[in-house]
């Protein structure tokens, strides 16, 4: 049987992993999975059953409300990851400035983290992957063929948000560029599986490069470790 293949690709938000991702994966004709959209979805779903409330989250109420719950990945006409809830597709809605700004006290939980990792763990059997978060290379697939840490400045990461967050809804750069930086301070302080370069990863800088140049060396990069 062919061995499948797993590409993590771990960095912080909007540092370009899910553009990059995609294009990786359509390349080799491998699944993309974007695993930041389960914590996404998980914080709409406790918003949508008033669980977070003040910054604070019920995290025991959530835990039973998943267990009821099924989260499942479609993918549509263009190959795009969708992510469902009891079969309702989610998109913008968990794009949004306030699920962005919740999602971190959601990916802190350790009991939450646990469910995220079965859920990445089940999609990714006999399928050849690449997947983005925070924690790829490090917890979920510690044995991954090749792990990347792709980075970039907070000033650029903020442009490149903002720009997507204009087809959603009006938010000024200021308080993209806030949000990112206390997201940056979550993700790399929080207790549980915080974001570090894995061990074994190729550090990528997408600051002065275009998509396409990053996805291209990357690309040369994967051929020469699944071949060498
Ligand atoms: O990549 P993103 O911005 O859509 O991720 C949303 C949030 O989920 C982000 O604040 C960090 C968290 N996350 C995580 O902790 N671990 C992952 N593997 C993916 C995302």
């Amino acid at each position: 049987m062919k061995k499948t293949k797993i590409i993590a690709i771990d960095g912080p938000s909007s540092s370009g992993k899910s553009t990059i991702a995609k294009l990786i994966a359509r390349h080799f004709d491998y699944t993309y999975i974007d695993s930041g959209s389960i914590y996404r979805a998980i914080t709409y779903i406790a918003v949508k059953h008033n669980l977070i409330d003040n910054f604070k989250i019920d995290t025991l109420a959530i835990i039973e409300i998943l267990k009821k719950t099924s989260i499942s990945f479609s993918f549509n006409s263009k190959n795009q990851n969708i992510i469902s809830v009891d079969g309702v597709e989610l998109d913008n809605e968990i794009r949004t400035f306030k699920i962005s700004s919740l999602v971190s006290l959601i990916a802190e939980k350790n009991e939450i983290r646990q469910y995220v990792v079965k859920i990445q763990k089940d999609i990714s059997i006999n399928k050849s992957v690449v997947m983005d978060g925070r924690d790829i290379g490090s917890i979920v697939f510690p044995n991954a063929d090749v792990k990347f840490y792709l980075d970039a400045s907070l000033e650029k990461r903020s442009e490149r948000r903002w720009m997507e967050l204009q087809n959603i809804e009006d938010v000024s750069l200021d308080d993209v560029k806030n949000d990112l930086h206390k997201r940056d301070l979550k993700d790399l302080n929080r207790e549980f599986s915080p974001l570090v370069k894995p061990k074994n990863s190729i550090t990528v800088n997408s600051d002065n490069l275009s998509i396409e140049q990053v996805v291209y060396n990357m690309i040369k990069i994967i051929d020469k470790v699944l071949h060498s």
